[in-house]
């Protein structure tokens, strides 16, 4: 990682893995609770969210704090942009006030990516458009780690609308990169032939029950109703055929785990039963989201 985190799909196994295991360090102990360290002492960070957020961006305020940082939140309905600025003339103004880094969020893919090549500041994904979202990927990966104790060899079913995901793009590169077997499982629309053509031994089921058929993990999408209405979808029909319910937990591995990167619509990718079981480490990948961006911040910022 030269500067600032733009995607996994740059990132190499062992890049992955030292941030994974920072992350591990990060966690909370059960006596003393989350470690404080100093290490980002002097350093401001600037969080730019052009999209709504509520897990990602109050998990990087407080990764920042947790590491002796301070850092600064702006959201695009709050800021300039509503007044026609353009992004790099938002971002030059934030520049100038000399952040150590920029951590952001936007609607168009690749912003983040296009931003690096002319600010000198580093910055780091929070998610872009339909692309990428690294941080989310790495919480997701850390979580499996600290349920089943490893990635290679396990059956994941990736299930939703993948084709408007960033979280499963993310997840496709860096799963991928550690040997997993991938399912990809949605109606059709919502499966591009590409997607299963990023990685070798990447697959599409349009079944569900076949999806989930010795998955050890079962990982939730969001499904927004007006990409199901733009197909001619009613939600009662999504949730019959590829809404998760507890039935369909019995094909899974004996030791299967459900995840869901969140916000998640109960009762049209997910039932309650499901997402409130045993099972659901949907709470988990939360907590796992403030470890893992203070491994990302140290990374970019302590060097
Ligand atoms: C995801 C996102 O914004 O990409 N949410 C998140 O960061 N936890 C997933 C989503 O919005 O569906």
């Amino acid at each position: 990682m030269a500067r600032g985190l733009l995607g996994i799909e740059p990132l190499s196994r062992a890049e992955i893995e030292a941030l994974l295991e920072r992350a591990r360090h990060f966690q909370p102990q059960a006596e003393h609770g989350y470690p404080r360290e100093e290490t980002l002492r002097g350093k401001m960070i600037v969080n730019m969210f052009f999209e709504a957020s509520t897990r990602t961006r109050t998990s990087f305020e407080i990764a920042a704090r947790r590491l002796g940082a301070e850092s600064v939140s702006i959201t695009a309905a709050g800021s300039s942009v509503t007044k026609g600025e353009s992004l790099v003339d938002t971002l030059n103004t934030l520049v100038a006030m000399r952040p150590n880094a920029i951590v952001m969020r936007h609607a168009a893919s690749g912003a983040p990516h296009f931003l690096s090549r002319y600010l000198s500041t580093p910055i780091i994904n929070a998610g872009d458009g339909t692309h990428e979202h690294p941080t989310q990927a790495l919480l997701d990966a850390r979580t499996i780690l600290d349920r089943l104790g490893r990635l290679e060899g396990l059956r994941i079913a990736i299930i939703g609308d993948l084709a408007h995901s960033r979280v499963a793009r993310s997840n496709i590169f860096l799963l991928s990169k550690f040997g997993v077997d991938l399912v990809l499982c949605g109606p059709p629309m919502f499966i591009p032939r590409e997607l299963a053509e990023m990685a070798p031994g990447v697959r599409r089921e349009f079944e569900i029950r076949k999806a989930i058929r010795g998955a050890n993990v079962i990982m939730m999408l969001r499904v927004q109703l007006e990409r199901l209405h733009e197909k001619a979808m009613a939600s009662s029909e999504y949730f019959k055929y590829y809404g998760l319910r507890l039935e369909h937990l019995e094909h899974a591995a004996q030791d299967a785990i459900v995840l869901h990167p969140g916000p998640m619509n109960r009762g049209l990718e997910i039932s309650s039963e499901v997402a409130d079981s045993q099972r659901s480490m949907i709470l988990n990948q939360v907590e796992n989201g403030i470890p893992v961006r203070m491994a990302v911040l140290e990374k970019v910022l302590a060097t």
